[in-house]
């Protein structure tokens, strides 16, 4: 079911099952939804999760009902709409996938007036109830739903911004797949850095860092880039209507979390590319980023900078941060009104 990186992934889970690893209580919030009910089957497979709340403002308590009968260890509860702070009590992590996808011709900003309201006011109840929980954001438009949610702690004066990320996952996942699509490489022994953000520009694939990758030049590689930030519009175009990337995101997502779980399990030396509070560029006015992070038991151990990227991956950088400074200023700009 699992690609050899993610059973790898599962399988070095389970060789560092101590007890110690298998302590994770986890929320969903969102759970009914296009991604939620396959990332809660996911978390469900993943043997560090001992306790698994699913919650969503319609159909949570029939994900849980259903995804409860696997035969793994964890307990699965399933919380109505008027149950949030019961479903996210005493949770180590949240994950979030509430709120709007996109249709055809919408961008992830389009999203922003709907979903800046949901993150808020969940962000709002975690900082009640398990201000202490990592909080992972799946939610669109990331790069200004971070921003959103670390104003929520900061003025309920909780805020940890070690424990907050955005989930660009996807775009290393996607980043890796396509690459592999061109070189015909095996994609599970070379994972693709991404940095920047989640969506269009300021997604920057780092190929000269791969030894596949930086093979690829000119025409191919424009059009592997171009691939890798627009990824998600080709999956909203095909699902013509119906949303976005459910599938694909549920199993970034899970990939996500089993690498925070580990981390915070006290494995060493766990790194994955996450949008977080950074000061790589906050000398440009750009105060999160998304770069390599070694994940431990206080969540962020360490941000890794960009290291030695090729011409073409400066003016990609370039073009994000300009992305990125307007898409956390438009998230500052809601939360402050
Ligand atoms: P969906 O509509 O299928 O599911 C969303 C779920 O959220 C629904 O079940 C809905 O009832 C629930 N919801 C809405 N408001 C809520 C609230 N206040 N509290 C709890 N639950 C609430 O959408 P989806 O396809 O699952 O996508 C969810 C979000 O994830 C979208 O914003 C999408 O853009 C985003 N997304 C992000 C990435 C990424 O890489 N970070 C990838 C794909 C999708
Ligand atoms: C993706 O990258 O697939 C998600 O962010 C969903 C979208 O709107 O494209």
């Amino acid at each position: 079911m699992f690609s050899r990186s993610a059973s790898r992934t599962l399988s070095q889970a389970r060789q560092f099952s101590s007890s110690a690893s298998r302590q994770t209580k986890v929320t969903v919030l969102g759970a009914g939804g296009g991604i939620g009910q396959p990332l809660s089957l996911l978390l469900k497979l993943d043997p560090h999760v001992t306790r698994l709340n699913l919650y969503d403002i319609r159909g949570a308590p029939g994900v849980a009902a259903d995804v409860s009968h696997i035969d793994s260890a964890s307990e699965v509860t399933g919380f109505a709409a008027d149950k949030l702070d019961e479903a996210i009590d005493g949770a180590d992590v949240v994950i979030v996938p509430a709120g709007v996808p996109r249709k055809p011709g919408m961008t992830r900003d389009d999203l922003f007036s709907t979903n800046a309201s949901v993150l808020r006011d969940l962000a709002s109840a975690i900082v009640r109830v398990a201000p202490k929980a990592n909080l992972c954001i799946i939610t669109n438009p990331v790069n200004s739903l971070v921003p959103i949610a670390s104003r929520v702690y900061e003025k309920a004066g909780v805020y940890d911004p070690k424990r907050i990320f955005g989930i660009s996952t996807l775009d290393v996942v996607r980043a890796t797949r396509f690459l592999a699509s061109v070189t015909g490489n095996d994609p599970a022994d070379t994972p693709v850095t991404v940095v920047g953000g989640h969506s269009g520009e300021t997604i920057v694939p780092l190929f000269s860092q791969s030894s596949y990758g930086k093979g690829v030049t000119g025409e191919a590689y424009k059009k592997l880039v171009h691939r890798v930030q627009f990824g998600g519009d080709e999956v909203v175009q095909a699902k013509a209507g119906a949303g976005s990337a459910t599938l694909s995101m549920a199993y970034a997502g899970a990939k996500f979390a089993n690498t925070l779980f580990r981390g915070l399990a006290g494995e060493k030396g766990v790194i994955t590319p996450t949008f977080i509070r950074s000061p790589l560029y906050v000398d440009q006015g750009v105060e999160y980023f998304a770069s390599n992070v070694e994940l431990g038991p206080n969540g962020v151990e360490k941000i890794h900078p960009v290291g030695p990227i090729s011409a073409e991956e400066e003016e990609l950088l370039k073009a994000a941060l300009v992305g990125l400074k307007s898409n956390i200023e438009k998230g500052y700009k809601f939360i402050e009104a």
